[in-house]
Parts: structure tokens; sequence; C-alpha cells
């Protein structure tokens, strides 16, 4: 969907969209389209339930007195109740009622209101943003789909006091959608198609923008160690791949002559489970939603994204990310229950399920992460464990940390793009089930309680004194419903969360 910004005009034909707020009280555009169509709209919401509610639209059909043929009434609740996520989802929700309209165009109307803390520039970016979110399809299988049953919105032209600061500030969110449709896209493509090898050209393709990607296969995993990660993709005909990217973005800031110069600050590193299809390995899943194991790569899906959207607004940081990317499929080949392997930390591990093999993948990336960047810290992304949807269901990622400041940062990033975290302990007592009698340790406890802890608590072996955070997404990477800005599939949640953390704490410093 294509996204312009003009100066304030009424349109004289097509589809216009004005707001309302609570007590279905006009906004100044609204009002005006009022007065020149004889009182039609406020008509038509004394005809309606329309309350100016968050969420709420109103459909009016042709009134007299202009040329518009469709008017649509967004509601905004309270103007002091307008943030940044208020605008974001009022976008969404606009998109959502205009896609299945006849019109390819939306004009949209943003004035100044009375109690609205946000400028009319920054609320025309972030509704901008929040329809582009929600304005992600894909559809790129559906070759039989009639045009009358895809999306018809094309456009929205936003109408703004000061176009050319609004179209500035929507330049960098756009980079963000962009990185999280790029993060949707990965993760909604079959198994069939990305497989560790293709992913890992998807990654190639941020070159582009600027990010070192480099692509280590089996023979280079082989000779760094990696058994961990390269036991569980032994039963698959496709080769495991371990992507390295880097966006160097910190010294682009400073002025000519400093970079090199002085200590070179230490980089921030995100790390991703990309598991392309999980069978469970020889522990094989039941066939019920085993299909729903394409997305299993989710964590690296987001990695890449990140990495997309940092690179794509030229943020002010050096970052690393890194995915470990392996199929975990059962074979003559195949990982038996029971062997036990060595990861490039040294440290041995039994492996009583390999189903748990999102942290087999994890320990070896973590560790190479560490020990060839020692980055300032970790934050480490895995479609984990079942258990975490169990214990927080589809409404917030679970959130495990080392590191307070970390945590809080990212718990507060959260909150601000409304992808929530929830912070789960970690301790000595959930390390100890991980003993085992044959190795180090062994992947699984054995016993059905605190699954996600002890799958923590495994990762964390790997990690040593780095600053450390883990998201375990399982919960969150997909989603059966649509909402504001996110509609049903693959979600890209972490990308704006993450861009978010790094934009408040780590660019520039
Ligand atoms: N990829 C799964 C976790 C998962 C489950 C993600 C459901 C999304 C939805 C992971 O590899 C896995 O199989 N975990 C096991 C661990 C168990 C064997 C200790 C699980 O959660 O059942
Ligand atoms: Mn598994
Ligand atoms: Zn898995």
């Amino acid at each position: 969907m294509k996204v312009s910004f003009s100066a304030p005009a009424q349109p004289q034909k097509g589809l216009y969209v004005v707001f309302a707020f609570a007590d279905a009280k006009l906004g100044p555009s609204a009002k005006a389209l009022d007065e020149a169509t004889g009182g039609a709209i406020q008509r038509a919401v004394k005809a309606s339930r329309f309350k100016g509610k968050p969420k709420e639209h109103l459909s009016i059909l042709a009134p007299a007195g202009t040329g518009i043929e469709r008017v649509c009434l967004i509601g905004l609740g309270n103007p002091k109740s307008i943030d940044e996520t208020a605008a974001q989802e009022a976008g969404g929700v606009m998109y959502a009622t205009l896609a299945r309209s006849v019109f390819d165009t939306a004009v949209v109307a943003v004035g100044k209101i009375d109690g609205v803390k946000m400028t009319p520039t920054d609320f025309a970016a972030e509704l901008a943003f929040g329809a582009k979110l929600r304005s992600y399809r894909f559809d790129k299988y559906l070759t039989k789909e009639k045009k009358e049953d895809k999306p018809s919105l094309k456009e929205i032209d936003v109408r703004v006091a000061n176009p050319a600061a609004a179209k500035k500030r929507f330049e960098t969110l756009e980079k963000i959608a962009d990185g999280v449709f790029f993060t949707r896209d990965l993760v909604s493509e079959p198994a069939n198609i990305i497989y560790p090898e293709t992913l890992a050209k998807q990654a190639e393709s941020l070159r582009h923008l600027g990010v070192k990607v480099e692509v280590l296969g089996e023979r280079e995993m082989t000779k760094l160690g990696m058994g961990a990660l390269l036991g569980v993709g032994q039963g698959s005909e496709r080769e495991s791949k371990l992507v390295v990217m880097q966006w160097l973005g910190a010294g682009k800031s400073k002025a000519k002559g400093k970079k090199g110069k002085g200590a070179k600050s230490k980089p921030i590193a995100f790390v991703g489970k990309g598991v392309t299809f999980d069978t469970g390995g020889i522990s094989i899943k039941p066939a019920a939603g085993m299909e729903d194991m394409k997305w299993d790569m989710g964590g690296a899906g987001v990695v890449i994204g990140l990495m997309k959207a940092l690179a794509g607004r030229k943020a002010k940081v050096d970052a690393v990310g890194i995915v470990g990317l392996v199929e975990n499929m059962p074979d003559g080949n195949a990982q038996r229950p029971g062997d036990i392997v060595t990861s490039m930390s040294g440290q041995t591990i039994e492996v009583l399920n390999t189903d748990a093999e999102g942290r087999l993948v994890l320990a070896d990336a973590l560790w190479y992460c560490k020990d060839r960047f020692d980055p300032r810290f970790i934050v480490d992304l895995a479609t984990l464990t079942g258990a975490i949807i169990i214990a927080l269901g589809h409404e917030k990622a679970g959130l495990f940390a080392t590191d307070d400041t970390l945590a809080k940062r990212i718990e507060e990033a959260g909150e601000k793009v409304k992808e929530h975290v929830w912070r789960m302990p970690l301790g000595d007592e959930y390390d100890k089930m991980l003993k085992s009698d044959a190795a180090d340790m062994k992947n699984i406890s054995g016993g059905r309680g605190a699954g996600s802890i002890t799958a923590a608590q495994f990762l964390k072996r790997f990690i040593d004194k780095t600053p450390w955070a883990h998201l375990d997404i399982a919960g969150v990477a997909w989603s059966s419903k649509d909402a504001p800005v996110v509609p049903k599939g693959g979600t890209g949640f972490g990308v704006r969360l993450l861009d978010r953390l790094v934009a408040d704490h780590y660019e520039g410093r």
C-alpha cells in the first residue's frame, strides 16, 4: 500500500476519512464536512450506534452537497488518551474497514484537535504506519483469487498541515514496516520453499542495504566444533547453515577522522532459532498441527527482519544478527535419543529428546556470538517451548534475563509498541533439573514442570557473563486472529520491540 501526504483540502469525489472522538464528537474535518453536507454526518451518527470509541467506524454513503461518494468516520475515543499506538491502531482499523470497499484511494483528513498531545504531523505518520502494518497480506500462492475478493485499497493520501514533516517521519517508520513484512514473509513461506540454504539466501539479500552477511556451512561449523547445532540437522537432506549479519552504523554518525581512533565500542547482538521445519526428529511430533512447525524459524525471521529495519533506517548502532538454520527431520542418519553431542563450548549434551532441538541450535549460535563478538548484550528469540503457550497464551512473549537493566528496557520497549513480554524466573534450582548422569547436561528436564524455564536455563549455560535476555516467542510468532496492526498469520512480533529498544537506548552511544 502506498502512502502519500499532502496539504489539507476536502476532496471533491471518492472516499474520504474523517475522525470523531468520545461521545461521537466530530473532529474539525468531520465538522466541516457536516456543515458542507447540511448536517448529513451528524444525522448518520444519530442513526447508528457509533460513539466515537477507539476501533469504531461508521460508513456514510453519498452525502448530498459534495461530490464525495463515501465518508468513513473513525473513532479515536478520549483525545487525552491518543498516543502513538492509538494512532497506529486507528490506522489499522481504518485500513481494515476500507480494504474491502470499491475504492483504490482514500483521502484522510488529519487536523489539530484540542486535548491531543501528539502533533498532527506525528499523528498522521503513526496513523499511516498502522495502516501500512495492517495492509500486509501473504497471498502469493492464491492464484485463483478473484479480483473482487482482493483488497481494493492501494493508496492513502493523508491531508495534514505539514505534509513534508509527516512524510519525513513516516519514511523511518516505513523502514521498520519493511523489516516487519520481511519477517512475516519468511515465517509464512512453507518449509519446501524456506529451508536453511534459501533462508540464508534471503538474509544475503540484506547486502544491498549495507549489511555484511557471512554464511557458514556444515564444513565450517564442523571445524568450529558446533556439534549441538549439527546434530539437529543431521537427519535432513538440507545442509545446515549459520548466518552472521553485521550492520555497522555507529561509526557513520561520528565526525570524519574520529572513526578508527580510540576504542571501538562493542556491538549489540541478536540471535535467532531458525528451525525451518521441526518434525521433532526421531522423538517425532503428532501429525495434527505439525504444519505449524514451518514457523519454527520465527526467531531467525525476527533477527533477519530486525537487521533489515536497522539497516533500512540507517540506525546509528553496531548490531550483529546471528541465526542458526537447520531442519529437524527423522531419517536413517538422524540423531537418536540418548546421543551425546559436544557443543562448541566444549560442554557435552545428552540428547534425551530430539524434539528439544531449538536449545541445541542456540547453544552453538549463542556461544559463537559471544566468543567472536564479545557484545554489549545478547538478546535471543526462539519459538522454543510449547510450555510458554501454557503459561502466557498468545498474548505475551516469555522474557528471561540475567540482566535487570536489559530486562527492564525490553519490557518498556514492549509496552511502547504493544508487543508485550512477561518476565519469567531463572534460578539454580531449575538449572539442577538439567543434570545428566552421562554428560555435562541433558537437553530436557524429564519432568512436566517449568518447561520454558528449564529451556532458558539450558541456554544460559552457553552465555557466560554477557548480559543476556531470551524471548520465548512460541505463542506470539503466529496469530490465528486479526489485531488492529497485525493481520492473522505471521506477526513479526519482536521486530518493532527490538527496533525500539535500539532506538531508545543504544543509538549514538
Ligand atoms: N518448536 C517447538 C516449540 C513450539 C511448540 C513452538 C508449539 C510453537 C508451538 C520446540 O522445538 C519443541 O518441540 N519443544 C518441546 C520441548 C520438549 C520436548 C521438552 C515442547 O515444547 O514440547
Ligand atoms: Mn521441537
Ligand atoms: Zn522447535
